[in-house]
């Protein structure tokens, strides 16, 4: 999966770390508040935190827009509990002065969406000790399910013993609640490449890439299909703009047009390149 390098929500900065920032995030990581929920070693160095922020890709330091501040850490990291499923976890603190503030709610929202509309992720995991009611209230309010609980699972630097309980959001989950419109980004699966021959139709090839967008179902209970414009090779997976939706009047579903990022079609494009399949239809193209 490709990691995100740069988020922005109303009020935070998440990007790549820079060298700097180790200082602030140790400045975090000593703080009691976050020590007790986590199994970081003792003592920890600066060395040790440019190490965590400069190892795995995924690593995303909050930042307030408000005035700079780095405020927290969010990892996004693979899962690896799970076996041959494209499965993402995340880790996430911040600072006791900023929390309850509603910031890692805003943050994790973000990185949320961006794993689920820009990559083909299945699923999101998040793990959080039994005690720590403000991570649990934090990743049932994100829609995440509680899968149960790794008894005696971790022991923390004070020594003691935790049972870990295991969160997970699946892919169609979100997609159902949050369904990409217009002008968001969307990624999809190609099982109708550019050049291959429609199942059904002998003798129809494919003059666009065609394929769907997996967890996401549409009204016949298959899931969204979409064309991609401005793609002339055959694709397995693509990443683009949801830049037009074909509405079909005497049909129960839509299809979506994709296009790569910062490309344009108007309407009489879309029309014609799609022409193959839609003109079948009674549609409109909304933009
Ligand atoms: C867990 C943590 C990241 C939450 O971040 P936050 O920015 O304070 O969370 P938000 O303000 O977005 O709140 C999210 C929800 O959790 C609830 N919540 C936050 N802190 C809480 C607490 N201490 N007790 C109970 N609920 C709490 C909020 O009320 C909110 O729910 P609501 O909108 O329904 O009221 C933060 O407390 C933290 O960094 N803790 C220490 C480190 C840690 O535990 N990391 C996670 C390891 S799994």
């Amino acid at each position: 999966m490709a990691a995100p390098v740069r988020l922005e929500t109303e009020r935070l900065v998440l990007r790549q770390p820079e060298k700097a920032d180790a200082a602030a995030v140790l400045e975090i990581l000593e703080q009691e508040f976050v020590r007790k929920y986590n199994c970081l070693g003792a003592p920890l160095t600066i060395e040790k935190v440019e190490g965590i922020l400069n190892g795995q890709p995924g690593q995303l330091v909050l930042t307030r827009k408000e005035d700079g501040a780095v405020i927290g850490h969010v990892r996004v990291g693979m899962d690896d509990l799970r076996y041959k499923v494209e499965a993402v976890s995340l880790g996430f603190y911040l600072g006791e002065a900023y929390a309850r503030k509603g910031y890692m709610t805003e943050a994790l929202g973000q990185v949320i969406k961006y794993i689920f509309y820009e990559t083909s992720a299945e699923v999101i995991s998040a793990r959080a000790f039994v005690e720590n009611a403000a991570s649990i209230a934090l990743l049932t309010k994100l829609g995440f399910a509680r899968e149960g609980a790794l008894r005696r699972a971790l022991l923390d630097s004070y020594g003691q013993v935790h049972d870990d309980l295991m969160f997970s959001l699946l892919r169609e989950e979100y997609l159902t609640a949050y369904p990409p419109r217009l002008g968001d980004t969307v990624t999809i699966k190609m099982d109708r490449p550019i050049g291959t021959e429609h199942p059904k139709h002998p003798g129809l090839i494919y003059p666009v890439n065609y394929g769907y967008v997996p967890g996401l179902i549409a009204p016949d209970g298959e899931e969204q299909d979409a064309y991609v414009l401005g793609v002339d090779v055959p694709l397995t997976e693509f990443t683009g703009r949801l830049i037009a939706i074909i509405h079909r009047f005497d049909d129960v579903e839509e299809k979506w047009v994709l296009a790569p990022e910062g490309m344009t079609f108007t309407k009489e494009e879309i029309r014609e390149a799609v022409h193959f399949q839609e003109q079948y239809y009674h549609t409109e193209i909304r933009m």
